[in-house]
């Protein structure tokens, strides 16, 4: 068990992690240069910075958005909070990285970390409950819209058995292999599922605006794709 661990918590880890970094890289490189290409072609080169910027701060704290839908935009902030938060400042992982390469930082206190633990479990079986009751949203639904909520439950549920072993009818070996795992599995899905939308998110606002900015000879190129050039539009 011990070396199925050291293999996962060193060589995997560092695979999935190098695996993820490079991706991200690649869907930033993809989009800034799709992005500078869309706006070299463009007929209409005026942009409305101000207001893009707006929407982009607004929809990376979608805080309006709770108004709508109200308890779906809680349930999904509250779930990302704790997403974020307690991989990045849990007390025992902030340790891992001191041991492995001499970085530390600030911690979350282990009862706030626990709580936050429990939020995300809750509120990933809540997001899987309200996309498959909503017609719209189901209408709209990928399985990995479905499948990732429920996997990501699995490194917090065995990371609080690990944390608590009072409540862990298992042993802490065992447990830890999956929570380590699991946590790799998720790290290398990054860049191949929509976790991408971590990176990607602050490039939604202006990607879709580049998109009605058409190049000057579009209308005549849609009619030839058409067939339909000699005709008036
Ligand atoms: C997607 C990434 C990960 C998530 C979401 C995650 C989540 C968690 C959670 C929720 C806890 C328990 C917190 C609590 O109950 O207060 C925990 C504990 C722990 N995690 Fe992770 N984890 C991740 C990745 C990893 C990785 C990659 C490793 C090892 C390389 C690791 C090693 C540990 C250990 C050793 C503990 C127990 C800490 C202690 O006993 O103080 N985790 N994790």
């Amino acid at each position: 068990m011990d070396v199925w661990l050291q293999w996962a918590m060193g060589p995997l880890f560092w695979t999935a992690m190098a695996f993820m970094v490079l991706g991200l890289v690649r869907h930033v490189g993809l989009t800034v240069w799709g992005s500078f290409r869309a706006y070299r072609r463009a007929g209409d080169k005026r942009f409305p910075v101000g207001k893009l910027v707006g929407s982009t701060l607004h929809w990376l704290v979608p805080v309006g958005k709770v108004r709508n839908r109200g308890f779906f935009s809680l349930t999904t902030v509250l779930f990302h909070a704790g997403v974020i938060l307690v991989p990045l400042f849990l007390a025992g992982h902030i340790q891992l990285w001191r041991a492995g390469v001499g970085i530390t930082w600030p911690a979350l206190p282990n009862g706030v970390a626990t709580t936050l633990t429990w939020v995300v479990i809750a509120t990933a079986f809540a997001l899987v409950v309200q996309r498959a009751g909503a017609k719209d949203s189901r209408a709209l639904s990928r399985f990995q819209d479905y499948a990732l909520p429920l996997l990501i439950v699995i490194p917090f549920l065995t990371g609080f058995l690990v944390m608590h072993p009072a409540w862990n009818p298992f042993g802490r070996d065992p447990v830890l292999l999956v929570h380590v795992l699991s946590a790799d599995l998720l790290i290398f899905l990054v860049p191949l599922t929509k976790l991408s939308h971590m990176i990607l998110m602050p490039f939604t606002q202006l990607v879709s605006e580049l998109a009605w900015h058409f190049p000057e000879d579009a209308g005549s190129r849609v009619g030839v794709t058409l067939g339909k050039e000699n005709e008036p539009i």
